[in-house]
């Protein structure tokens, strides 16, 4: 049966990043129906919506989506619910995309693209899931309401909820846990359960999942803890899952370990295993349209696609050899460029990728 994979390119370098992508994609010789819409300021642009709804079917209809970036600062002054931005928030929505799953990898090879020393890094590889549709970020109510009571009693006061059902919780475990199966079979769960009711409620579910993971060796970190560590000493995590807010905060962090954004791609995933792919770099509006931008971040969301929607693990690892293989070669784009090393373009990286999947 053919696959059908949505390609949103989007914004900026959005189209030149996913172009490359798509070749990597198509080269492997699967049986794919592979179909683009536009998205983001794009789609805005030709149909005064971010997200058109001919898009957001196509979305739906697919096993997996390709996304490349949305945003340009031509965009600012529309209001909110028009901005580009704005079609990924209605994609996670419409899909039921609640786990966010942000690998930080650091190519030996790119050892000095990171701030940190090279021994600290160097080699790292661990896996961020971030629970993406519950926390304070979504919870009720919220709002500025007058103190009742206590030492600020008539004052205003900006409020927000924090909650976490344990139907949400239980599902990003298992997501987790089954990430984990895959990778060194570590999992740690970082929360701040010694203040929060929500984060203790959310412990304690991890530990009853963690009984269907006999193989699987489960610990629990406070939020500020794994902060310091992950600086300290990142290697020693495989797999951290974590609630929405604490997870966007470590994910940026994790991110900047390896100092290298342009590499980093990363999946939302819903309970059926469809996916939305995409770099974790914005359109980078400063470098748009010349043909300079890393396509590697892209091109390894390809890989987490082909890993996570379409169980195809061979073609993934096919896709991460290739690039490892580019980067043994020399080549590099602006980016990570360094002395001693080749400089390449957007296209002729995808070139290197395509030669090097052979
Ligand atoms: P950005 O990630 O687009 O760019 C930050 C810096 O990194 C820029 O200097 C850029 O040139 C560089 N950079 C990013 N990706 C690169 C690549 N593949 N190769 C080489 N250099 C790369 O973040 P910024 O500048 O804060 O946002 C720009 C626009 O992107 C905004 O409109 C923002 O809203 C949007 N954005 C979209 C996201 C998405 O589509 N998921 C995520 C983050 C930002
Ligand atoms: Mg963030």
């Amino acid at each position: 049966m053919s696959h059908k994979i949505a390609v949103l390119p989007g914004d900026g370098i959005g189209t030149e990043i996913t172009e490359q992508a798509v070749r990597v994609l198509t080269a492997l010789g699967l049986d794919l129906d592979v179909q683009s819409a536009p998205v983001g300021g794009a789609a805005f642009d030709a149909h005064e919506h971010p997200l058109p709804p001919a898009t957001l079917d196509l979305a739906r209809n697919s096993a997996a989506i390709l996304f490349g970036a949305v945003g340009d600062w031509k965009y600012d002054s529309l209001p909110r619910e028009l901005r580009p931005e704005q079609a990924i928030l209605g994609l996670r929505k419409a899909l039921g995309l609640f786990a966010n799953l942000r690998p930080a990898i650091l190519y030996p090879q790119l050892a000095n693209a990171s701030s940190l020393k090279p021994e600290v890094v160097s080699g790292l590889d661990i896996l961020i899931v971030r629970e993406l549709t519950g926390d304070i970020y979504f919870g009720q109510p919220r709002g500025v309401r007058q103190v009742e009571d206590g030492p600020y009693k008539g004052d205003r006061q900006g409020f927000d909820t924090m909650h976490y059902a344990e139907t949400e919780v239980r599902r990003i475990a298992h997501v987790a846990f089954q990430a984990a199966q895959k990778r060194a079979k570590k999992l740690c769960s970082v929360d701040k359960a010694n203040v929060l009711e929500t984060s203790q409620f959310w412990r304690d579910i991890m530990i009853a999942v963690a009984a269907e993971y006999p193989d699987v060796e489960l610990s629990h970190m406070y939020v500020d803890n794994a902060a310091m560590q992950l600086v300290r000493a990142p290697k020693a995590f495989d797999v951290i899952v974590t609630g929405n807010l604490f997870g966007d905060i470590l994910s940026d962090e994790a991110a900047m370990l390896t100092g290298s954004i342009g590499m980093l791609p990363s999946a939302s995933l819903n309970s059926s295993n469809q996916g939305l792919y995409e770099p974790s770099h914005g359109s980078a509006p400063d470098i748009a349209g010349q043909n300079i931008a890393n396509p590697l971040a892209t091109i390894l969301s390809v890989a987490m696609l082909l890993r996570y929607s379409l169980n195809e693990a061979g073609q993934a690892a096919r896709i991460e050899s290739a690039v490892q293989a580019v980067l043994e070669q020399g080549l590099r784009t602006a980016d990570i460029h360094e002395s001693g090393t080749t400089k390449v373009s957007t296209s002729q990286m995808g070139d290197a990728v395509l030669k090097a999947l052979n």
